[in-house]
């Protein structure tokens, strides 16, 4: 697949952050499971007869979906090789290595979910509308973005312990493609309406997530930028900087467990009859 836009984002997800997202699958499973919980509870509110899952990673979601919904196809849709082909492991759901906001999609779907997959695109309201030509009449978004970083200290937590040793960390930017992309909801509730989404209804969600202390290195060292920054470090240079991360980190950790609360949205919207 050569992607015409998004390409930084391609790039990455293509390179080291995707790399990082496969290699940390389970993990990462783990600690938004309560995400899946919550795609899942909504993909089972009412009959469907096709779902996609936006960015879905190497497809946790998809599948938890899938197995919630028996015969009804899903599929799962990701720009990143390396998670995609992680997916497709699985075999009883179909996973599409294309960028989102211009695949040409069959109008096949009447539920479309996103675990903090829809936030990346340089051109959100042209990616929604496309996401729109995907869904049948009346076919409802129910996608769940990262609210701000000020919400969200956990995310931030290893760029700001590591700042002082590497100040040229990249930052992400609320409204830019990133994590904080869609954080605004003012911003959020523009994009749904411009690209022809009706209905938008935006909801807070805060939510606790957990994992086990001992899992918490695999974490810091495989996601984010910080991960990326210390995947190539030299040995002894690695130690030293997670070391002072994971003292940043001791404030969430309690009798082994690693315990954050979290801030995001969840976005509804409905395509017109
Ligand atoms: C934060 S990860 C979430 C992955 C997955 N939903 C999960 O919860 O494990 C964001 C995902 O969005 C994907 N992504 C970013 N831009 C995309 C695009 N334009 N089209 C499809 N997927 C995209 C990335 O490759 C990445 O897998």
């Amino acid at each position: 697949m050569t992607p015409e836009v998004n390409s930084e984002q391609a790039a990455l997800w293509n390179g080291p952050g995707g790399h990082g997202w496969a290699a940390a699958r389970d993990m990462v499973d783990v600690v938004l499971q309560p995400f899946e919980d919550l795609l899942v509870a909504a993909a089972r509110e009412r009959p469907r007869t096709g779902v996609l899952d936006v960015g879905c990673g190497t497809g946790g979601v998809t599948r938890a979906i899938a197995a919630a919904l028996g015969d009804v196809p899903c599929v799962g849709v990701d720009i990143s090789w390396p998670q995609i082909a992680v997916a497709q492991e699985s075999t009883n759901v179909r996973f599409v290595h294309a960028d989102a906001q211009v695949h040409a999609f069959e109008p096949q779907f009447d539920l479309i979910v996103s675990r903090f997959g829809v936030m990346f695109f340089d051109d959100p309201v042209a990616a929604f509308r496309n996401l729109g030509k995907a869904a049948k009449p009346g076919g409802e978004l129910r996608v769940v973005v990262w609210r701000g970083k000020d919400e969200n200290p956990f995310m931030t937590t290893a760029e700001r312990a590591v700042a002082p040793l590497m100040p040229d960390l990249p930052t992400f930017d609320a409204d830019a493609p990133g994590p904080y992309g869609l954080a605004d909801p003012d911003r959020a509730r523009k994009v749904l309406d411009d690209s022809g989404w009706t209905g938008v209804d935006i909801r807070k969600v805060d939510l606790t997530c957990t994992m086990p202390e001992d899992v918490l290195p695999t974490y810091l060292t495989m996601l984010g930028p910080v991960g990326r920054a210390l995947q190539p470090m030299p040995e002894h240079e690695r130690a030293e900087v997670l070391g002072t991360v994971l003292r940043a980190f001791e404030e969430f950790v309690q009798d082994g467990e690693v315990r954050f609360p979290t801030a995001s949205w969840e976005i509804r919207a409905l395509t017109p009859l």
